[in-house]
């Protein structure tokens, strides 16, 4: 493994959910790994008043939390020594100063800003950087999602921050396109000639893509409410997944040849507007229900939630897109919390046979698909029709499966772990550029317009579920089941 160039990395929002769960276990790993140099820093930053040992308190517990077995004491005693703190309210210039201070003298090295915080505070921690003149050419800043609320704050954030550092410097994340299996996906797209042939309209009916969580909305009502899962969750993690599977083959693996093609499948999107959005959309709301055998709150009844919320935490939709490779394939998407499994997948049901002359199982046109699972297990399955042995063509469906933990055996990195060190290499293949995210919420704008013109209220569905009754309508109208249901 490469080791990588001695960086100082400044972590806004170091104390809160996604530093605790994700960025600071996916840190610990690379330098338990050997590939964070030992002169390498990394500074927590918050609007808390804490010691450097308070907050290494809290590093700690939660790298013994998420390495379980694979925390050691020796590799938390070096990793610690590279960590600090430092307060910082983005609105207190003086706070800027004590941050910037510590920066002093180490010019000539990476400097990561990334920014875990609410979108609006973007543009003025970025400001406040300039303001003490701590950003180098070689800064880069990382900027998490939600980028704004809609197509005109985020053009708002990207003016701001793109005054202050280069688009070569800007790193947007979606951390979906640094998960193994995203990047499988793409091996077996542009590794193999078997799928391409068959990767277009006249082969394939239909698409899924669901990201299913089980998972309500924890400690992140306040940040959820005001965004819901159209926002949080479609705008940038199906809609990238969407384009990774529709996206025609890019012409090389160069930086920007794969940012083009998935920019062409977002202006190929059909617009959804004024009242198809309410034909093809379904927004839902948890109730009270189970998950793992437990029962849970609804989502009114969860901390911080305003008791009347019309949030929605399920979205379904019928997703068209208007080229010579996908015109008349419909793409269906689904994504909600509190549903039945924690289950991301990407479906590709192909055509049935034009005749047959056999016997044919229930569903059986249904059943000639790929499975690309991402969570919980990351495998690639291919259901075809076989001879059930015995007497008589009886054909069933069989799996050929490629399972990635029972193939290779070495453990895959998370998707932050890769994504980190891409920041630090300067890669920007898996981070989205200006133009895509502008084209996202430009599709995704008008859908929300709608609800709220039409006053769509989500409908419930009762947690542990797959979601409301109308998402199974919506697939159910064009002759097609989710997976699940079949
Ligand atoms: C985040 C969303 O981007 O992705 C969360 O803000 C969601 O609401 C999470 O839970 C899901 O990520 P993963 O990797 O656990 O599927």
């Amino acid at each position: 493994m490469q080791l990588l160039p001695t960086f100082d990395l400044i972590l806004f929002g170091g104390t809160g959910d996604l530093a605790m769960r994700k960025l600071l276990p996916a840190l610990y790993w690379r330098f338990a790994c050997g590939q964070i140099s030992s002169d390498s820093r990394i500074i927590g930053t918050a609007r808390s008043e804490l010691t450097r040992e308070d907050y290494l308190a809290q590093v700690r517990a939660t790298c013994e939390t998420h390495l379980g077995e694979d925390f050691s004491e020796k590799t938390w005693h070096d990793f610690a020594e590279r960590l600090s703190y430092s307060k910082v309210d983005a609105k207190n210039d003086a706070d800027f100063a004590g941050l910037c201070g510590t920066l002093e003298g180490r010019e000539e090295h990476i400097r990561i800003f990334f920014l875990s915080t609410a979108p609006n505070l973007f543009a003025p921690i970025c400001e406040g950087l300039a303001r003490h003149s701590v950003v180098t050419p070689k800064s880069r800043v990382v900027l998490e999602k939600p980028l704004g609320h809609d197509r005109a704050s985020s053009a708002e954030i990207n003016e701001r921050v793109g005054a202050i550092f280069e688009e070569r410097q800007i790193f947007r994340i979606d951390h979906y396109l640094g998960k193994e299996t995203v990047q499988n996906l793409l091996a077996l797209r542009f590794g193999n000639t078997l799928f391409e042939p068959l990767w277009r309209r006249g082969h394939v009916k239909h698409v899924q893509i669901t990201v299913a969580e089980d998972l309500g909305v924890e400690r992140r009502a306040d940040f959820y409410d005001k965004t819901g899962a159209l926002r949080d969750m479609v705008q940038n993690h199906l809609l990238q997944l969407l384009c990774i599977i529709a996206m025609e083959p890019p012409a090389t693996s160069d930086l920007d040849a794969m940012r083009d093609e998935k920019l062409k499948v977002l202006y190929s999107l059909r617009p959804l507007v004024g009242r198809d959005v309410l034909a093809k959309t379904v927004r839902g709301q948890y109730k009270a229900g189970a998950a793992k055998g437990q029962p849970v709150v609804g989502y009114l009844e969860e901390k911080n939630v305003p008791p009347n919320s019309t949030t929605e935490t399920f979205v379904a939709l019928k997703v068209e897109i208007d080229s010579w490779r996908w015109a008349g394939v419909p793409f269906y998407l689904r994504t909600g919390k509190r549903l039945q499994e924690r289950q991301t997948e990407i479906v590709l049901t192909f055509d049935d046979v034009p005749h047959s002359i056999y016997d044919r199982p229930d569903h059986a046109h249904a059943l000639n698909r790929l499975v690309i699972q991402l969570q919980p297990e990351e495998y690639i399955t291919l259901t075809v029709l076989a001879k059930s042995p015995g007497e008589g063509m009886h054909l069933k469906p069989v799996n050929l499966s490629l399972d990635f933990s029972q193939t290779f055996k070495t453990r895959s990195l998370d998707a932050y772990e890769r994504l980190l060190t891409d920041v630090v290499k300067g890669n920007l293949t898996l981070f989205m550029r200006r133009d895509e995210l502008d084209a996202a919420w430009a599709w995704i704008d008008p859908i929300r317009e709608a609800w709220e013109r039409y006053d769509e209220q989500p409908k419930i569905y009762t947690a542990g579920t797959w979601g409301p009754a109308a998402a199974s309508a919506l697939i159910g109208r064009d002759g097609f089941a989710w997976r699940n249901e079949l």
